[in-house]
């Protein structure tokens, strides 16, 4: 990491509490990617860290499709993202559609817990990646017209979120507003408005 990516994550990650796990206190949501591409071995690890997440029922609901930049398909995800997000998405060499299954077809119903599985998988997912200075970015905002018209599953789906993988590149290839949001410290609400009875 060049000494000015570095800052940018020291402004990210300084102002955590002791003795969280490394990746967890790595982890956030960039917008700066270097042109490097994750290998595919890189990947298929990210993916195996959501594919072992704990699941209700063990279903395993999570299903991810990737594109690669330049690929026309990368191109196709990217315009379903809304335009704040195409802005610096479109630099990504990874960009991902996350959806979850929703039927139990062997218990004929509907899985209630399948989008809380998605989440758990992609955090799982992101954690490992930060073990490997691999960051990304979930984004919620897209047109779900056009991001339901690019899945390719048979199966009652619902969707997530898009996301982007990639090392960390220099802040300054960005425009406003994302060039300061990139500096500015992460806030979060305090422990004890989260847990009650602690
Ligand atoms: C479900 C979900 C949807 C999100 N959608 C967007 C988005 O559309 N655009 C964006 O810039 N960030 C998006 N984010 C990223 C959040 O803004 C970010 O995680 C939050 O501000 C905390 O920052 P951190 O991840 O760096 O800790 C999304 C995050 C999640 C979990």
């Amino acid at each position: 990491m060049s000494t000015y990516v570095s800052s940018a994550h020291a402004a990210k990650t300084d102002n955590l509490p002791e003795g969280l796990l490394p990746a967890i206190r790595n982890r956030w949501s960039i917008r700066s990617f270097s042109p490097e591409l994750p290998t595919k071995a890189e990947l298929r690890t990210l993916f195996e860290a959501a594919r072992w997440s704990a699941s209700s029922m063990n279903a395993q609901p999570w299903r991810f499709e990737i594109a690669f930049r330049p690929e026309p398909r990368f191109q196709q995800f990217l315009n379903a993202l809304s335009a704040g997000n195409q802005a610096w998405a479109q630099h990504a060499p990874v960009l991902g559609m996350a959806y979850t299954l929703t039927d139990l077809p062997a218990y004929n119903m509907s899985n209630r817990h399948a989008m809380f599985d998605l989440g758990a998988a992609l955090s799982s997912l992101f954690i490992q990646a930060a073990d490997l200075s691999i960051f990304g970015h979930l984004m919620g905002g897209y047109d779900p017209e056009l991001a339901q018209s690019l899945v390719e599953e048979e199966r009652p789906h619902e969707l997530g979120c898009f996301f982007v993988l990639g090392y960390p590149g220099m802040p300054e290839q960005l425009d406003e507003p994302f060039l300061t949001r990139e500096w500015t410290p992460r806030q979060r609400l305090p422990l004890e408005e989260l847990v009650k009875g602690l």
